[in-house]
């Protein structure tokens, strides 16, 4: 792209800022709007008086000159499809429109978007948060034309993100569907006292989350099975666990208030708590990213 390209950001909370940082950090123009009345607060905070950031609660103008516009308001349909009618009659008409949306699909909220409108919305899901996490999962709509899915992955590369194009709108995607299984058996053996929510996460942290952090599940299936392969690790380890049926956590609302304060009995709960530990997220995910980068 020649020129200096802009992501407009709508809807300025946790997902929103976090893409908004990203684009600074690669040089872009940012231009955030939010109706909420302590917007320029928040920018302030996050951007200082940076002149490359400017925040308005006008929509219209927000989008007005966006290559790409990012939308993380919130995950409710009729506000999705609203905020769609808004930014398709105001942004540039080759800019991309999508959203982080984690469960909406493009092909719902563009029902009854003007076909122009709809050829340029998709689903860009970013996983929390955007400026670190490098997955991008890009799935387009019924209606999205081929053309907005190549410049969208080409966007989101050029901001150093790993785009996947995902062409069936299945529930939760692929990486939360993924999460949503281990997720389950989680809860289930904190549920069954297996193991307490801390010693899960060291268990997860020391293990899997370290190997997955570099190789990825099948990469892992071919080293586990030796110079033989997957297959030779599906016909000996596969077969002594391929009979594990998974546990079912019980959903009842005292069984969840239990495990809500298991867990919070470990990490704690509230706003200080919160910055806390997301700075130390923060710290470490730079550290592994720094450490793989180093051995590329
Ligand atoms: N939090 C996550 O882990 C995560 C991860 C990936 C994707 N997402 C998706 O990102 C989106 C935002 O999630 P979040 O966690 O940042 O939510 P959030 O509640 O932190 O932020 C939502 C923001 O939208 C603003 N908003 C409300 N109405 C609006 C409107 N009409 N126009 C513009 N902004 C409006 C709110 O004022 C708020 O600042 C959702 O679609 C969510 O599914 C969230």
């Amino acid at each position: 792209m020649s020129h200096t390209p802009t992501l407009a950001i709508v809807g300025a909370g946790v997902i929103g800022i976090s893409w908004a940082r990203l684009a600074r950090e690669h040089g872009w123009t940012v231009t955030i709007t939010d109706p909420r009345p302590d917007l320029r607060d928040i920018v302030t905070a996050a951007f200082g008086d940076d002149p490359a950031v400017v925040a308005t609660d006008d929509l219209a103008a927000a989008v007005r000159s966006a290559d790409l516009v990012q939308e993380n308001g919130p995950e409710r349909l009729p506000v999705k499809q609203q905020l769609f009618a808004e930014i398709g009659a105001a942004a540039p008409a080759d800019a991309v429109l999508a959203t982080s949306s984690s469960s909406i699909t493009a092909s719902e909220i563009a029902v009854d978007l003007e076909p122009g409108v709809a050829a340029r919305l998709l689903v860009g899901h970013p996983f929390n948060p955007p400026e670190l996490m490098p997955l991008v999962e890009v799935l387009p709509g019924s209606r999205t034309a081929a053309e907005t899915t190549e410049t969208a992955v080409g966007l989101y590369r050029a901001l150093d993100r790993e785009p996947v194009v995902i062409t069936t709108e299945l529930p939760g995607f692929v990486a939360n569907r993924l999460q949503a299984a281990i997720s389950r058996e989680a809860r289930y053996l904190v549920q069954e006292g297996v193991v307490s929510p801390g010693d899960l996460d060291t268990i997860l942290r020391n293990s899997l989350g370290l190997r997955w952090a570099t190789i990825g599940l099948f990469e892992g299936n071919v080293l586990g099975g030796g110079p033989g392969g997957i297959a030779h690790l599906l016909a000996g380890v596969g077969a002594q666990t391929g009979g594990i049926e998974p546990g079912v956590p019980a959903t009842d609302p005292e069984s969840m208030r239990r495990l809500v304060e298991a867990v919070e009995d470990t990490y704690g709960s509230g706003a200080q708590v919160y910055e806390t530990l997301a700075r130390r997220r923060d710290r470490r995910t730079r550290a592994v990213l720094a450490a793989l980068a180093d051995t590329e």
